[in-house]
């Protein structure tokens, strides 16, 4: 029996849950970013005097997954080699990892991969002509499932009942969560990227990936290809909980418009991708 209270989006954000502010040096990093005479110098020296965040984008730099092909040991030569958008989408992911990292680890791994999905997923096609690089739609992935961290920590004990909800009336995750709470983590995450004042395009995506009504009509497409990464994640044992109940609708597969003959490819390529997400996962902890 549920005798608990349920929320609409608004008033969860009221009067329970309390969304991580955007820390100061994201939103300094973002502010020079936008200004037309920003010089690399700048952000580096930015990057250069937040310690933690400058560790975290040395040890991704030196990943695999930007894969400079030599040793980068100053924020400088980072900022120089990958140029002010990679540098910012980035900062973003160290913050990022920051925020998951206070959530069960397995929360984390499949964030990154379902980061790495939409990656290949950008680099095979669908998404190439909706987001601005690959690397971008990295971030989309990353932060998809933000709002399962912030549930967790905001509403404990209801969101706790969740995976029972899930198991006795064989529901997706996020349906229980709606059950339970009366909203589902991918509202909430679409509400962090407001907060965040990250782009619509990621905001819509994030709120409309498990329920497209939630997003606006326009960013469909991004919404439903998060869903189809999520989905590969799923399939691929990487799921954020036990027993996952995954079901894409037409409706999803039409919007993400993946080309059937180009799935294979992408499947290949993301299962290939295994150790890079390892690799993540070890620089995020
Ligand atoms: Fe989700
Ligand atoms: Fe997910």
């Amino acid at each position: 029996m549920n005798s608990e209270k349920k929320y609409d989006i608004d008033a969860l954000l009221e009067e329970v849950v309390t969304l991580p502010s955007l820390p100061h040096t994201l939103a300094n990093i973002t502010e020079l970013i936008n200004k037309p005479d920003c010089s690399l110098v700048e952000v580096a020296k930015i990057i250069a005097v937040d310690p933690s965040l400058a560790i975290k984008t040395l040890r991704l730099v030196n990943s695999a997954y930007y894969g400079v092909g030599q040793e980068v040991t100053t924020i400088e030569h980072a900022v120089v080699l990958l140029g002010l958008k990679v540098i910012r989408n980035l900062a973003l992911t160290a913050t990022v990892f920051d925020t998951l990292k206070s959530g069960a680890e397995r929360y984390l791994r499949h964030s990154i991969a379902c980061g790495v999905a939409m990656r290949v997923l950008a680099e095979n096609g669908p998404l190439a002509s909706h987001v601005g690089s690959a690397d971008e739609a990295f971030v989309y992935g990353l932060l998809h499932d933000v709002g399962k961290v912030i549930l967790a920590e905001g509403l404990a004990e209801p969101y706790a009942r969740t995976p029972d909800i899930m198991r006795e009336r064989r529901l997706s995750w996020y349906q229980a969560e709606q059950e339970v709470i009366g909203v589902d983590h991918a509202q909430v995450g679409g509400a962090l990227a407001r907060n965040w004042k990250l782009s619509p395009l990621i905001a819509h995506g994030i709120a409309g990936h498990h329920d497209l009504r939630h997003c606006d009509p326009d960013m469909r497409k991004i919404a439903a290809t998060l869903c189809v990464a999520d989905y590969l994640c799923s399939a691929a044992g990487i799921a954020s909980h036990d027993h996952p109940v995954f079901h894409i609708s037409d409706e999803t597969w039409t919007f993400a418009a993946i080309d059937k003959e180009s799935l294979p490819a992408v499947i290949k390529t993301f299962f290939q991708s295994f150790p890079l997400i390892e690799e993540l996962v070890r620089v995020a902890a």
